[in-house]
């Protein structure tokens, strides 16, 4: 089987002392056309102060990138970028890539055609026509001239290439130790950005008609500038670039088919996986595109760049037989210190069969990741829930161990299928207490509302136990359950193969939790959870707690009936577990 002694051996994986090119031009090139995007945005937002603020601004702020230096660092970054991007596409060897992945391929091709017809008026204008370069004439272009299409169109464009952008920073920062912190404020950047940036224009746009209201020639100076055939002769330029364009995108698709048709044909290989899964592609497939081709779960959490190694893989055929890593495989793997068997997935393209083990596969953590829930540590609202077994010390008294270890089971069963039917996950389970967290995929509501109702079905399938179970061992089941919201970091333990939160939220759980057998209720919830969740705060027990070491006082409400519970949920939730309302009620301390 597998062989030590082979080219990629641990020797060759020193690190190189230069980046990969391919991976610097195009984080390099991506940076630049961003910062131009930015300031060129900024510069928009400025027509919420008028059209002249507007103007003035652009003096300064593309200054710049009117320059010699400037005009070729950014059409040069934007040819050399989307090539690179239509190399990518060339060498994927499919499609069947997570969403994620694939929405930002689209609003990368989406791009070109919209910036071309932009660039051709404005730059094209300026140099064959003498067109000015101005946001007066731009803003009668689109607003006065184009309000149905080139406005609209231009916002397309606005939106469609931050996001490209942002998702792009996004994945080269994430696994920066201080994303997290950050990420807040990057993301009120990220939304504000484009919005200032059209609200300026539309700002301008008004501006523009306000002046002409007043002086009757403006209007008419900004129509005799460009005459009917300059126009037509612009829009012939921009429809052939974007036919160049449309036929260069075609070619890359269609050379890619006929390379998988030709290699499947005559060169097909075979990647098996330890369950003798086996994906039969053609040469050229990376292994992750093997197994993705195969619907075979297979982490890759920077998106197949060779940055986070989480898609390696152990060789157990002979290593001799693979090509050596390329620069960016090694340097990622000689920082992780790995040993020669193991290789990254997204970079290695075998030239041979080959059987492969993923080293940090994890079927829940792959479906997570495709309906594209947080796995990345990061800092986000989450809804801790801690419920906790009544008695269970009585539990023992007098039964056998393997009742009592019966009776666990069933609960802590009841708790963990209510919490993920409902979207929770559980992190811990200490005896009889049971931790756990919603993150509603990002959505602090969905968190609330998720964390309630999985509340309200536990409470009923723990009515249905509790008549079961004092009938068979005289232990009506009593818990204790308590719910708050805030702030935790998220993520995937990787040594537990679990994924965790930590934050000051679920120690104040576990807190409401306690205080439910002094207040002799069942379960306790913070304010702050019912009103995210969006429902009335009900007129039952509500305290103001100190926790120790939480600064603020905590405010809540506490539920001795269900049917309080179930009231204040009500029609809102879809029935999960535990069937119908159980007969039995809870009995609390
Ligand atoms: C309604 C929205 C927009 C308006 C009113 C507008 C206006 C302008 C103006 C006034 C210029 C000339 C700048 C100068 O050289 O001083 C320009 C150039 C340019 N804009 Fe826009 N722009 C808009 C949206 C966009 C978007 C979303 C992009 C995407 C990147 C973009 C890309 C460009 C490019 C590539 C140039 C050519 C730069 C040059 O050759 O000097 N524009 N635009
Ligand atoms: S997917 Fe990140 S290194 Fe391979």
């Amino acid at each position: 089987m597998s062989s030590v002694t082979s080219s990629a051996s641990t020797a060759q994986r020193k690190a190189s002392r230069f980046p990969p090119i391919e991976r610097t031009l195009r984080l390099s090139t991506g940076l630049l056309l961003f910062t131009f995007a930015a300031s060129h945005f900024l510069n928009h937002a400025c027509g919420i102060f008028r059209l002249p603020t507007m103007e003035a601004v652009r003096f300064v702020l593309l200054w710049p990138w009117r320059t010699l230096l400037g005009q070729t660092l950014l059409y040069g970054s934007f040819l050399i970028h989307g090539g690179l991007g239509l190399y990518a596409i060339y060498r994927r060897r499919h499609l069947r890539i997570p969403r994620g992945e694939l929405f930002q391929i689209l609003l990368g091709l989406s791009i070109p055609p919209l910036v071309i017809l932009h660039a051709v008026n404005v730059r094209l204008g300026y140099q064959l026509f003498n067109l000015p370069l101005t946001y007066p004439w731009l803003i009668y272009r689109y607003w006065e001239l184009s309000p149905f299409v080139g406005l609209p169109r231009q916002f397309l464009l606005l939106l469609v290439l931050w996001i490209h952008g942002c998702i792009g920073l996004r994945s080269w920062l994430r696994f920066r130790p201080w994303y997290p912190a950050w990420t807040p404020v990057l993301a009120a950047l990220a939304t504000l950005v484009p919005i200032l940036a059209m609200s300026g224009i539309i700002a301008a746009g008004r501006d523009f008609d306000a002046t002409a209201a007043q002086d009757a020639a403006f209007r008419g100076a900004f129509a005799r500038l460009q005459t009917p055939a300059e126009a037509a002769a612009l829009a012939k330029i921009g429809e052939t670039l974007i036919l160049i364009y449309l036929g260069l995108v075609g070619a890359v698709f269609a050379a890619r088919a006929a390379l998988d048709w030709r290699r499947r044909r005559y060169r097909a290989i075979a990647i098996t996986y330890p369950d003798g899964a086996r994906a039969v592609v053609p040469r050229g497939f990376s292994i992750l595109e093997a197994s993705r081709w195969a619907g075979t779960p297979h982490m890759s959490m920077c998106g197949g760049r060779g940055r986070c190694s989480t898609c390696r893989v152990r060789i157990r055929s002979d290593l001799a037989a693979l090509p050596s890593p390329n620069v960016a495989e090694a340097n990622t793997l000689a920082a992780i210190g790995a040993p020669a068997d193991v290789r990254l997935a997204c970079q290695l393209r075998p030239i041979e069969d080959v059987d492969v083990t993923p080293l940090l596969t994890l079927k829940r953590w792959e479906t997570r990741m495709a309906a594209s829930r947080p796995v990345a540590s990061n800092e986000h609202e989450i809804v801790a829930l801690f419920v906790d077994l009544r008695d269970s010390t009585r539990l023992a008294d007098g039964r056998l161990p393997y009742d009592a270890f019966y009776v666990i089971d069933k609960y802590v069963g009841a708790v963990c299928k209510a919490v993920e039917s409902h979207g929770g996950e559980v992190t811990s389970v200490a005896g009889d207490g049971v931790m756990c967290f919603f993150d509603g995929g990002g959505d602090p509501r969905a968190a609330a509302r998720g964390a309630m109702i999985a509340l309200r079905d536990l409470w009923i399938s723990l009515s249905e136990l509790s008549v079961e179970f004092e009938a068979a061992f005289d232990f009506p089941v009593r818990f204790g359950a308590g719910c708050h919201i805030g702030i935790a970091v998220v993520g995937g333990l990787e040594s537990r193969r679990a994924v965790q939160f930590l934050g000051e939220v679920g120690n104040i759980a576990a807190r409401l939790q306690a205080l439910t057998k002094e207040a002799g209720c069942a379960v306790i919830l913070s304010r702050a959870v019912i009103e995210r969740a969006g429902l009335p705060v009900p007129a039952l027990e509500r305290r103001s707690v100190q926790i120790r070491s939480v600064s603020q006082e905590i405010e809540t409400v506490a539920f001795r009936e269900r049917e309080d519970f179930a009231d204040l949920i009500g029609h809102e939730a879809s029935r999960g577990p535990g069937g119908a309302a159980g007969s039995g009620r809870l009995r609390q301390v």
